[in-house]
């Protein structure tokens, strides 16, 4: 097989990235713990991430791994990538050039989530003195034939798409004004999946985007808010259902949701979701240099 480099920034970052994912994806029904989507989501707020240039390793059908690197608000999130099966680029190569790319950018902290059952991973950076924080968090699924039935929206709240709506983008408190033109540049957003719920008085009470995709039927539900004043009402699960219908009518066989809070797990597992992985967030902090 012939592999070869390739760097990309911007919106053709995020279309290898995408096609690297889905390859991923086909290649093993649960590998991994990123869809397309999940990087598409990141795509919702400008970074300065989207300007440096993304390593991939591409062959004839296309990416088969890459290094992402994504600006947070806390570190910057390292995800060493590789489509399960394929041998002709291994994690340790892949994550060697990840730390090159750390390292080039002088970046001062780092986070990479891990799969608790990926031991050649977390081998490779507890020798590059990445320690594991005490985060719980995982990935769940579920086969759309198995979803539960729609819940009833509680009254006096009424559940909306964007694709009925022009009013601004709930999303834009948090991830500000350019939310939904960025959400418009990804492959896989659908504004009839973008959902949320409004109280009587016309106030914002949760939002819930969910994504298909068409090359690997995977619908992700991602991200998933209901505001504290809201809470505790059921609007969660009626969003949930509700978006998970419409991933099945889109042409989903499996769902996805990822959680990173007990709350959470307990919403998806009552759902019906089955956690098939665990993972935990590990830190590295440049050191400082001595004067
Ligand atoms: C998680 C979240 C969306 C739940 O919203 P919600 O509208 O309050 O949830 P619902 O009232 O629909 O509750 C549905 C189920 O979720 C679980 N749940 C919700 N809140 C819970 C809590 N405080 N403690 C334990 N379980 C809880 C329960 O299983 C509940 O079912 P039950 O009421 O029959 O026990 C909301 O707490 C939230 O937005 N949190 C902050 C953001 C976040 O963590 N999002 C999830 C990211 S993956």
């Amino acid at each position: 097989v012939v592999v070869h480099e390739v760097r990309a920034s911007g919106l053709e970052y995020l279309a290898l990235a995408t096609e690297l994912l889905q390859r991923a994806r086909l290649a093993d029904a649960e590998a991994g713990l990123w869809e397309a989507a999940d990087l598409q989501w990141w795509w919702r707020t400008p970074r300065r991430s989207d300007a440096i240039e993304q390593l991939f390793w591409v062959d004839d059908a296309g990416p088969v791994a890459g290094v992402v690197l994504t600006e947070w608000s806390r570190a910057w999130g390292c995800d060493p990538i590789v489509v399960p099966g394929f041998s002709a680029v291994s994690l340790s190569t892949v994550w060697a050039r990840a730390l090159e790319a750390i390292d080039a950018l002088a970046l001062e902290a780092v986070e990479v989530l891990v799969r608790d059952d990926d031991f050649e991973l977390v081998g490779l950076l507890a020798g590059a003195g990445f320690a594991p924080g005490d985060d719980r968090s995982g990935v769940t699924w579920m086969n759309a034939e198995e979803r539960p039935a729609v819940a009833a929206m509680p009254d006096g709240f009424v559940l909306i798409d964007r694709a009925q709506t022009t009013t601004p983008h709930p999303l834009q408190r948090r991830s500000g004004e350019a939310v939904e033109a960025r959400l418009r540049q990804c492959s896989l957003y659908d504004p009839a999946l973008d959902l949320a719920v409004e109280a009587a008085d016309g106030q914002a009470a949760g939002y819930a985007l969910f994504w298909f995709d068409p090359e690997t039927e995977v619908g992700l539900v991602e991200p998933m808010r209901v505001e504290d004043a809201y809470q505790r009402r059921g609007l969660a699960r009626a969003m949930l259902t509700a978006g998970l219908d419409r991933l099945a009518a889109r042409g989903a066989s499996r769902l996805k949701v990822g959680y990173a809070t007990e709350v959470a797990r307990a919403l998806y597992v009552g759902a019906g979701f089955r956690v098939t992985a665990t993972s935990t967030s590990y830190r590295w902090r440049r050191p400082v240099a001595p004067d």
